[in-house]
């Protein structure tokens, strides 16, 4: 259990005391994605220890602290390093980390995780924007919240303007980016390949273990959000070898590299449209 649910006011406090800004983008970091944090300019480190009710992670291949600081000319705060479901069983163990954001003032969050590919030619290496996801955990992070806000509308929880422009910057950019339907299931094991063919079934286009807790999260709060898949591997049984940690750490940097370019670019428009169009919608 996160130890204290102040939906991150403490934490958001404590942040302002090392660093005061007019945050805007709150970016989580999945695996691979640490050289985005140490490219953080005017930076302040700040260990989740320091920071009241965010959870720390164990996870070998992600640190745990947040880096406040600017990208691209665009006050962020990136979590470099995030807590899983697997990890304690509590789907709402990013609560306080994601309702910091709104507290700091941040429009929205842009989450980032590494997945299995359901599609052979989406493979370990490319980058999957996610359009919509399949919670299979059975989980929800909003389980024992009293008030109405619990019934969070979920019918377009990856922001269409923030996907258009992702989608178009990819294009000027020249990076391929995949589109799809991502599933959560809870780990920590990986799937086997008869739940991979379930998912594809059921419509899934990639696999992981995180991101979905969080958009729910972020809808919950009234952040935007924007979700990206940094395919490692085919999901189970669609090769022939078995799946490992150590693959997701090593393949991760492939897909990191270009989402590193596409999230700069986001920022530098961000940054050129000031708060306006064409990232706000009512
Ligand atoms: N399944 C679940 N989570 C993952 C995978 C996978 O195949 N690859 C990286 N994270």
């Amino acid at each position: 259990m996160a130890a204290l649910r102040d939906d991150g006011s403490a934490a958001a406090a404590r942040v302002r005391l090392r660093r005061d800004a007019p945050y805007r983008l709150g970016i989580v970091l999945g695996s691979g994605l640490g050289p985005l944090a140490d490219a953080v300019e005017d930076a302040v480190t700040i260990p989740y220890a320091d920071l009241p009710g965010l959870p720390v992670s164990k996870v070998s291949a992600h640190a745990g602290s947040l880096v406040a600081g600017r990208l691209e000319g665009v006050e962020v705060l990136v979590f470099s390093g995030r807590s899983h479901f697997y990890e304690a069983g509590d789907a709402a163990v990013m609560r306080n980390a994601v309702g910091m954001l709104k507290h700091l003032g941040c429009e929205g969050v842009i989450l980032t995780n590494a997945a299995g590919s359901l599609h052979p030619e989406m493979g370990p290496g490319s980058l999957m924007m996610l359009d919509d996801h399949i919670n299979f955990s059975g989980e929800n992070p909003l389980i024992g919240e009293a008030t109405d806000g619990r019934f969070v509308g979920m019918t377009t929880a990856y922001d269409l303007l923030w996907r258009a422009a992702f989608e178009r910057l990819a294009g000027e950019a020249g990076i391929p980016l995949a589109r799809g339907v991502y599933m959560w299931f809870s780990g920590p094991s990986f799937e086997t390949p008869a739940e991979i063919r379930m998912a594809r079934i059921l419509g899934a286009d990639a696999v992981g273990m995180s991101t979905v807790p969080e958009a729910i999260l972020a809808r919950f709060f009234g952040l935007r959000v924007a979700a990206f898949s940094n395919i490692t591997n085919l999901g189970a049984g669609m090769t022939g070898d078995e799946l490992s940690h150590q693959e997701t750490k090593d393949m991760a940097p492939v897909g990191a590299k270009k989402l590193e370019k596409l999230i700069r670019r986001f920022l530098r428009d961000l940054q050129d449209q000031g708060r306006a169009l064409p990232f706000t919608s009512p």
